[in-house]
């Protein structure tokens, strides 16, 4: 992979600025925590283990630039504004817990430096576990993947989207490894075009053969016998194996449900809730309607008109053929075989 979707520099926390790829290749310089949690709302940096990833940078960012007597109260509040910037992405809860339990416990025992370069070291830790996390993703998912296949994906669960390689796009850089992929279709996934604009871009870079479809082709493209499979990412998967993930998602398991082909989930296990019994539960992310009423910055639709804008959808687990983890790939029921998994 030749770039970074987030890292730190001598200056601070540098992030690729996810909205204005593919056009520039740039790199956003953030200093304080509040920046990194406007970057999180603006999406400058996207995809739930990304985000998750990117709050714990975010939080060192920040304990890095307080006075030594403020380093307690800075942890509170920056986690507390990090935890807030994105809803349905459990990764960023995830991580940030994880920060809290562990640099919050050496609260009152260690002094400032010790707290700021444990911090910094959990980041750091936590950056590349997700690598490591999505390669094992991608290896499981491999085998799945039929000769020649021509696997359908949707938003951008890639490099992008994770500290490098990606969860459905790590099984596309495993299977295309392995000699077994033709091709991915790509889904452009309005509004944010992250499958034109991010799935496109970090798959061509890797000379990986990619098509882009609209978001309106799959179910034509399954009848007409040019899909062979389904994989896409997670945002939150249920206790019950529901999974949350970018608007669009739901309808692409019901094609896929209804031409009897696989639909894969890949995600790490940081993404289950096992706090969430099911999707109905799962908090949705309205955005602006802006974003969909705009395309790169033009109004697209008259005045005075509004728009709906859920981020995400929920797809039921009995349209879900199987759930690639880093652990292995779990088959339905989902319930037993999640909270094994957890080790709940
Ligand atoms: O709104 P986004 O771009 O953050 O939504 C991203 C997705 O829906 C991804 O599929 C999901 O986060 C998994 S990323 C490995």
């Amino acid at each position: 992979m030749s770039f970074d979707t987030m890292r730190f520099t001598e200056k601070g926390l540098e992030l690729l600025d996810q909205r204005v790829l593919p056009a520039r290749e740039e790199y956003l310089l953030l200093e304080t925590g509040e920046e990194v949690a406007r970057a999180i709302e603006d999406m400058v940096v996207r995809g739930a283990p990304a985000i998750g990833v990117t709050a714990a940078m975010g939080v060192a960012v920040e304990l890095e630039r307080v006075a030594d007597d403020e380093i307690d109260d800075a942890l509170v509040r920056v986690c507390e504004r990090l935890r807030n910037t994105r809803p349905t992405a459990v990764n960023l809860a995830w991580a940030l817990d994880l920060v809290e339990r562990e640099i919050g416990a050496l609260r009152g025992k260690a002094g400032a430096g010790e707290i700021r370069r444990a911090a910094r070291a959990l980041a750091e830790r936590l950056h590349a576990e997700d690598i490591e996390i999505c390669r094992a993703i991608g290896d499981a998912g491999s085998p799945l993947v039929p000769e020649s296949a021509r696997l359908l994906t949707h938003c951008n669960a890639g490099a992008l989207a994770t500290a490098g390689y990606g969860t459905a796009l790590g099984v596309v850089r495993s299977a295309a490894r392995d000699g077994r992929l033709l091709r991915v279709l790509a889904s452009e996934t309005r509004p944010f075009l992250q499958g034109a604009r991010l799935t496109a871009w970090e798959l061509a870079r890797d000379d990986i053969p990619v098509v882009l479809v609209t978001d309106s082709m799959g179910a034509s493209l399954m009848r007409r016998g040019e899909v062979d499979l389904v994989v896409v990412g997670a945002d939150r998967i249920a206790a019950n194996g529901d999974v949350a993930n970018k608007i669009g998602t739901y309808a692409l398991a019901l094609a896929a449900h209804a031409h009897e082909l696989p639909f894969y989930v890949a995600a790490p296990l940081s993404t289950v809730d096992l706090d969430t019994p099911s999707g109905d539960e799962i908090p949705i992310e309205q955005r602006a309607s802006e974003e969909v009423l705009t395309l790169a910055g033009v109004r697209i639709a008259p005045e005075g008109v509004d728009a709906l804008h859920p981020a995400f959808d929920v797809t039921p687990a009995e349209l879900v053929t199987a759930i690639i983890t880093e652990a292995g790939v779990v088959q339905p029921p989902y319930g037993p075989a999640l909270a094994r998994l957890k080790g709940a």
